[in-house]
């Protein structure tokens, strides 16, 4: 089957604006992640790689391939949208891991930072738990959020102000398996 084909075989004959990041540019991306958190935190030193569901899944599970370190993986559902494009503001936790954070490097890993309700939300909450550091690593950041209480210390790519599908991100719970990244 030719890519266009596989392309509209998953998405279910919708077709997609454009590509906005394929496959082999997050590869390289996600890549150069890894060796960045690999680099930042020192030898010895507990790692927890919190994901933030279900958006984070796939850029979760190739980026712990790609720090070569012993990593502890947890993950976090909050959820701000409900079916929609646009975020409501409201964040609900429906599950919330019992990994303890003390002495603990915490990675939350998002899949975009959009108007950072989300993070906004969870970065107190989470820092009550007393990690040892707590930092984000998001693949993509829109750049549209005015306050947030805490910037991404790794961020994958600029994103272009469109809705995203695709490589994790979902529209409606659709697109999460599309292998790269396109607008809808
Ligand atoms: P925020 O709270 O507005 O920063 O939104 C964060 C969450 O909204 C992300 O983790 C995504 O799940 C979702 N989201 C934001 N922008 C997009 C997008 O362009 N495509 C798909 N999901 C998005
Ligand atoms: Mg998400």
């Amino acid at each position: 089957m030719a890519d266009s084909e596989l392309t509209l075989a998953r998405t279910g004959g919708v077709p997609l604006s454009r590509i906005v990041y394929t496959a082999e540019q997050i590869a390289d991306c996600v890549r150069d992640m890894g060796r960045q958190i690999t680099e930042a935190i020192p030898e010895g030193e507990e790692i927890l790689v919190l994901g933030l569901l279900k958006g984070s899944f796939i850029f979760l599970s190739d980026l712990v391939r790609e720090i070569t370190r012993p990593v502890q993986v947890d993950f976090l559902v909050a959820s701000s949208y409900g079916s929609g494009t646009t975020s409501s503001g409201q964040v609900k936790l429906l599950y919330d891991p019992d990994a303890e954070f003390k002495g603990k490097h915490v990675i939350l890993v998002e899949d975009i930072v959009d108007s950072g309700t989300t993070l906004n939300r969870l970065i107190p909450m989470l820092e009550e738990r007393e990690p040892r550091s707590l930092e984000i690593c998001a693949l993509l950041h829109k750049h549209i959020a005015a306050n947030l209480v805490r910037e991404a210390r790794w961020v994958g790519f600029d994103a272009p102000h469109e809705f995203l599908i695709g490589y994790g991100l979902d529209h409606s719970e659709k697109y999460r398996n599309l292998p790269f990244i396109g607008s809808l």
